[in-house]
């Protein structure tokens, strides 16, 4: 069994969640409000080991009532710091890795009570990660991105809903919402279906969509 997963972006009109510089703050305060509440009706919030390298989330609920869940960051190569935001809170922080750390690599993570979750040899086995979660008490899983985890997650068929806020901006270049080389577009891609579309503040809308499936079209 794996956790109901979710993706929540928050993204410019050509689909960028950051710019080439790195600046991300695109939501309004009714979309914080909205992604909190995600945060907060979910077992676990996850994202990539860039966002936290970068950005240092803290993935918390404070812009809605409800309390926080499992904080968990996919990062096959330990590059994220074990000081990082995330794991600030002893056995709510998880890192999700490779089986083949030590216990003396993982040490500085475990120290801070950061439940390691090990999935694949040499590299990450993502289902095995998400079925790992599940056995953890992740139900549903809010995935926060970045563009990688988004892509790699929608690749291997694992995300069941995509919620998206578009801003009012056009970046032109940075990162993408799903970024990864899974799909040619002609002959796979990921086809949605639409749940809802609202305006959550003047110029954002927030728009809901199930998964159909990574498909992959014959010729
Ligand atoms: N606007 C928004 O809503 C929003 C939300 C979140 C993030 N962001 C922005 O997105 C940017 C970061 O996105 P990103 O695409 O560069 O990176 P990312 O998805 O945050 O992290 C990518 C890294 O995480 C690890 N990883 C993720 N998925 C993996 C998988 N399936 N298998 C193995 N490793 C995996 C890899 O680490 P290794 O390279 O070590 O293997 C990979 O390089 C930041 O600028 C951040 O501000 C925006």
């Amino acid at each position: 069994m794996r956790p109901y997963v979710i993706i929540f972006s928050t993204e410019t009109i050509d689909g960028r969640i950051a710019s080439r510089t790195g600046y991300s703050k695109l939501s309004c305060f009714e979309d914080l409000k909205l992604l909190h509440s995600f945060r907060a009706h979910s077992d676990g919030v996850m994202v990539g080991a860039n966002t936290v390298i970068l950005d240092n989330p803290s993935l918390t609920v404070r812009f809605s009532h409800g309390s926080s869940s499992f904080r968990i960051v996919v990062d096959p190569s330990l590059r994220v710091p074990p000081n990082s935001k995330i794991f600030d809170t002893p056995g709510r922080g998880v890192l999700v890795t490779l089986e083949t750390w030590s216990l003396e690599n993982l040490r500085d993570y475990i120290i801070r009570g950061v439940i390691v979750v090990k999935a694949g040899l040499d590299r990450l086995d993502l289902r095995k990660a998400l079925v790992e979660l599940h056995k953890l008490g992740v139900k549903r899983l809010l995935v926060e991105g970045g563009g990688i985890l988004n892509c790699t997650l929608l690749a291997e068929g694992l995300v069941d809903e995509v919620h998206i806020t578009i801003a009012p901006y056009i970046f032109g270049s940075g990162v993408s919402l799903a970024s990864c080389k899974a799909f040619d577009g002609e002959t796979s891609r990921v086809e949605l279906a639409l749940i809802s579309y609202k305006e959550v503040c003047p110029g954002w809308v927030h728009l809901a969509y199930k998964v159909l499936r990574p498909k992959t079209i014959k010729a």
